[in-house]
């Protein structure tokens, strides 16, 4: 249960919102306004943990590895304190320079060589579904295309099978353990339960599907490019990183697509927008909400000076609707140029490593739609999924007519 922790210093504004409730979740824009308004950081007392909501100092905390260090875990426990320990991932939860001879072997496995053979693969997948998708008529947006669509071609990509219910479930632990040990979090992991010995093994070498990323990276461990011992590891990131963010993201952008039959008909004229439709939809609805960095010596945000050794969270979701940066930021627009500033894929040295692959996925499936549908209506209310640091529908009931 969330207590109430006074914070280090008079100078930094004391929020008592609890941003995991499950009503926060379901509407987390009063709390991001408040957070925002409050100052550049933020006391959050539940957790006695510092916040930002700016889009500024959010990209500070990210990018900023020697004030605001990932050692600690980039969830809201520190992993290196009794109690919490848990293995950490070999790329996210480390700083320069360890994470930078990492990040280094997988750049060169996400080569745009490597990327651009999958397309091929990916759209022929993507034309296939959205054929299907306008025969039917109307569908539901999450389960029928989103998350049919990226567990058709994603976890094949990275070398692995993973039947729906496996996915969701184990989706769901991951992205609810990086926030608190709530109510959310601990029925996450009992129902991931019966799949954690699957989705170890899984990970493994001789279980890897061949041709995709997870065996380059095995390969890349036997090279000697990778300690021993991290591609499972690093294979793990890869499923983790881009399963539910990337069906999150394309749910988000046919639902605020589907709303606004304007930005739809402009798709349409110039489908060359499909790719910004995506980045607006996830600046917009950011899949990723939170990520949690912990305070080092003399770090600082915003002219106010932090204690050391505490964690802080950098919301996302909140700085990518800060209007000291985006003018209307609650508006959907396509036409907004937001790539390289919107903060959905992070920021800084461990700024999404995978984020080519996942507009790869959207613009297959986005663009084959747009290419055959007149009009994409809602045929039912939308509804969420509270995820402690992930923003997902569950459901998104839709309507297509062809044309
Ligand atoms: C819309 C889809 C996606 C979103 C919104 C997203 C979001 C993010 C964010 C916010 C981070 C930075 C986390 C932090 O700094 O604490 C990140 C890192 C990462 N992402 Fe993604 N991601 C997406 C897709 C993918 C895909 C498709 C892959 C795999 C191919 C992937 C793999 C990773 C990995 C391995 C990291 C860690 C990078 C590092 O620490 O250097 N992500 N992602």
């Amino acid at each position: 249960m969330p207590v109430n922790l006074p914070p280090p210093s008079d100078d930094v504004p004391v929020l008592q919102v609890d941003p995991f409730d499950v009503a926060v979740l379901r509407d987390p824009y009063p709390f991001f306004k408040a957070l925002r308004e409050a100052g550049p950081v933020a006391w959050l007392a539940p957790y006695g943990i510092y916040a930002t909501g700016r889009h500024s100092e959010a990209t500070t905390v990210l990018s900023r590895w020697q004030q605001f260090t990932n050692a600690g875990g980039a969830g809201l426990a520190d992993i290196r304190k009794p109690g919490n320990w848990r293995p950490a991932s070999v790329i996210l939860e480390v700083d320069p320079p360890a994470h930078t001879a990492v990040r280094g072997a997988l750049q060169k496995i996400l080569s745009p060589i490597v990327v651009r053979q999958w397309r091929e693969k990916f759209q022929a997948e993507a034309e296939a579904m959205a054929d299907q998708l306008v025969a039917r008529g109307r569908f539901d947006g999450m389960r029928d295309a989103a998350e049919a669509f990226v567990l058709q071609v994603f976890p094949p990509a990275v070398g692995i099978r993973i039947p729906r219910e496996n996915a969701q479930a184990i989706g769901d632990m991951n992205f609810n353990a990086i926030g608190p040990n709530n109510e959310l979090t601990k029925a996450a992991v009992a129902r991931a339960q019966p799949y954690m010995q699957w989705y170890e093994d899984s990970m493994k070498r001789e279980a890897m599907l061949p041709g995709g990323f997870g065996e380059l990276i095995h390969q890349a461990e036997d090279a000697g490019a990778l300690q021993k011992g991290f591609a499972a590891n690093l294979t793990r990131s890869f499923l983790r990183g881009g399963m539910d963010t990337t069906i999150s993201g394309i749910g988000s952008a046919l639902l605020a697509l589907a709303r606004d039959p304007a930005q739809w008909d402009l798709l349409r004229a110039d489908p060359a927008l499909v790719r910004n439709a995506f980045d607006e939809a996830i600046r917009h609805e950011s899949p990723v909400q939170v990520m949690f960095r912990t305070t080092c010596e003399g770090a600082e945000l915003g002219g106010v000076a932090l204690a050391p050794d505490i964690k802080i969270a950098a919301f996302m979701g909140a700085a990518n609707r800060d209007t000291r940066q985006w003018p209307d930021a609650d508006r959907f627009d396509l036409r907004r140029p937001v790539a390289g500033q919107h903060l959905a894929f992070g920021s800084g040295p461990h700024v999404c490593i995978g984020q080519m692959i996942a507009r790869l996925e959207a613009e297959c499936l986005i663009g084959a739609l747009a290419r055959r549908v007149k009009r994409l209506r809602l045929a039912g209310e939308p509804v969420y999924r509270p995820v402690n640091t992930l923003r997902t529908l569950d459901s998104l009931p839709l309507e297509v007519e062809a044309g």
